[in-house]
């Protein structure tokens, strides 16, 4: 004998023997519904027939013309019979259809807003409701997140723009709601002021006072994949699809929606999740810039600036329609180029903070400008003591004053030279512009001048570090610290690279590792070239530069004035090692202006 699955219309062929008048129920192995097959349905369909509705179903064809008996009055029963069972499956059909539809569209949205307006969308054409409220469940409480009426022309939360005011529901199993997030059951109520077994004062106060009506209502929990309510979505009145006369919801519906609300569920806690992963990302940003901020409040401040700075720049970017019409930064890329500015100096952790402060060229842990000062006051009073000495013999030989102003002349001379010297050095040891040759030569000439310590033992004047590090012609490091500095870079790139980021936040360690990429390939850590480097590495090229320039706080500089500063961009621009155009586009969009406007309002 063939039974057919009422869900999907699959055929068996099975062996029945006494089947019972209440009928058989049968697992349909394809759409693992249950469906009931009764004597009758065996006993008045011949095999060939039901073959014949199997037929039709499949090709969809009419069931006029066709003949399925001999019998007049059974040929007009079966003909019925197949109508209802044909519209039937098409109706359910189309329902599990719409529902695997609009499954996988909810999971295809990940921002929270968005998806818990599509929910309440979904579920009202779905049932063709009037009405529809979700809540999510916050603690002991649901909130409110979205509230349409249709009749009303109410659209409240989600990306419409207005505000629920509604206090949260309490979990109390008076209020419907509260008794569907407690029970994880659903709640189907024909005519809510025909029933006592909820609370319905509050929507009966707001019929009051809108006019409304509110009648049919069906209340779903949203369950999730451990089983968990996170929330319940209340639809209400549903409209018959002809007539809109409003009806209760069938028990298909109710089905249906128990589904469309798992799925939904689901969704929630997915985009929930991914929320919830991105702001740890971005917390994580943060507290590792405090950090920074901690050991270090100048590059602190720096990060601060180039996040800001290069967000300002992509937005510009976004919004223009000229040359860069074709470069759009979502949402979801601007949250990932705010992490990759945030950690873009993340590898400066392990850069010595006296390299990165170092405001003096002498500067290690503390400026050695004071060793070399009291080294040379000692050199001074040895030197004093010395003439004082020769001073007193001479007096006591009783020679001529002559010989004694002569000691006195060399002595002045000898003294002057040596403040001469620690005035000199003390200008050296301030990092500067361009230190000029003979200042060099100066000060290797110095550095082999010797001293006799305490101990009666010939010292240099200034020892080899010290010679260096006061012979630096540009700026307060030397080539080693410099390198050190650099490999800040290449420990960002290390570091990020270590971090499992999420699909959406791939690009992070590419970004923030290629801010010292040059477009001529003399940038570090890698050496990139062109469009080796990343469209948004050469942003954070351009505003890690304005930034450390324009920079008010460092130790070792001043604040450039933003037209030297244009002119040292387009300088690199030149020799090819910003990008030009963003350069360009810097100066020509005034986006350092715009930054400073909207971040530093209250000044550095
Ligand atoms: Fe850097
Ligand atoms: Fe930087």
């Amino acid at each position: 004998m063939r039974i057919i699955c009422t869900h999907c219309k699959t055929s068996y062929n099975v062996n029945l023997v006494n089947i019972k008048p209440e009928g058989i129920e049968f697992k349909c192995a394809k759409c693992l519904q249950f469906f009931l097959v009764k004597p009758h349905h065996l006993q008045q369909i011949k095999p060939s027939i039901l073959n014949n509705i199997t037929q039709l179903r499949k090709s969809d064809m009419g069931t006029k013309t066709n003949q399925y008996s001999d019998d007049d009055n059974l040929n007009t029963l079966l003909t019925s019979v197949v109508d209802d069972l044909k519209n039937y499956g098409n109706r359910l059909n189309d329902q599990l259809s719409k529902l695997s539809d609009i499954g996988i569209a909810l999971s295809g949205v990940t921002d929270l807003t968005i998806l818990l307006e599509m929910i309440v969308d979904q579920a009202r054409e779905f049932t063709n409701a009037d009405a529809g409220t979700l809540y999510l469940r916050e603690g002991d409480t649901l909130r409110f997140k979205i509230v349409q009426n249709n009749s009303l022309g109410i659209r409240m939360g989600g990306t419409s723009g207005q505000d629920i005011s509604f206090p949260p529901v309490e979990l109390k199993e008076t209020n419907v709601s509260a008794y569907v997030a407690i029970k994880g059951t659903s709640v189907n109520i024909p005519d809510v002021y025909e029933t006592d077994l909820f609370d319905f004062t509050g929507p009966k106060n707001f019929d009051q006072t809108s006019g409304y009506r509110s009648k049919s209502m069906l209340v779903v929990p949203m369950r999730n994949h451990e089983n968990d309510v996170i929330g319940v979505l209340q639809l209400l009145n549903a409209q018959h699809m002809k007539t809109s006369e409003i009806i209760g919801f069938s028990k298909d519906y109710e089905n249906l929606t128990e589904s469309l609300a798992s799925q939904a569920a689901v969704a929630v806690t997915n985009a929930q999740l991914i929320h919830e992963m991105g702001e740890l990302f971005d917390s994580f940003a943060q507290v590792m810039a405090t950090a920074i901020d901690e050991k270090s409040p100048v590059t602190g401040g720096h990060i601060r600036r180039v996040a800001n700075m290069t967000l300002t720049f992509a937005e510009i970017l976004s919004k223009n329609k000229d040359k860069y019409k074709d470069i759009e930064f979502n949402s979801e890329q601007m949250h990932e180029l705010r992490i990759a500015a945030w950690m873009h100096d993340i590898g400066k952790v392990t850069t010595p903070v006296e390299i990165v402060e170092k405001a003096k060229k002498l500067q290690t842990i503390f400026d050695r400008i004071q060793y070399i000062d009291l080294r040379i006051c000692y050199i001074i009073e040895q030197m004093e003591k010395d003439y004082l000495n020769q001073k007193i013999q001479l007096l006591e030989k009783g020679e001529t004053t002559e010989k004694i102003s002569a000691l006195e002349s060399r002595e002045k001379a000898k003294r002057e030279k040596l403040i001469d010297i620690r005035g000199f050095i003390k200008q050296c040891n301030n990092p500067g512009e361009f230190l000029e040759d003979e200042k060099i030569e100066r000060l290797d000439e110095i550095s082999k001048m010797t001293w006799k310590d305490f101990d009666g033992n010939e010292q240099p004047f200034l020892d080899d570090d010290e010679l260096l590090n006061l012979s630096i012609r540009r700026g307060s490091i030397t080539e080693s610290e410099r390198k050190k500095m650099q490999n800040h870079a290449a420990i960002t790139l290390k570091m990020l690279k270590k971090i499992p980021f999420t699909k959406k936040l791939k690009n992070i360690p590419l970004y923030a590792g290629a801010h010292h990429e040059f477009i001529n390939g003399g940038g570090y850590p890698l050496g990139l070239k062109g469009d080796e480097i990343p469209f948004e590495g050469k942003i954070m090229c351009v505003t890690d530069i304005a930034e450390a320039l324009t920079a008010s706080d460092r130790p070792y500089k001043k604040a450039m004035p933003l037209e030297v500063v244009y002119r040292i961009l387009r300088e690199m621009a030149d020799k090819g090692e910003l990008d030009k155009d963003l350069v360009e586009f810097f100066i020509s969009e005034k986006v350092f202006n715009k930054y400073k406007e909207k971040h530093e309002t209250n000044g550095r």
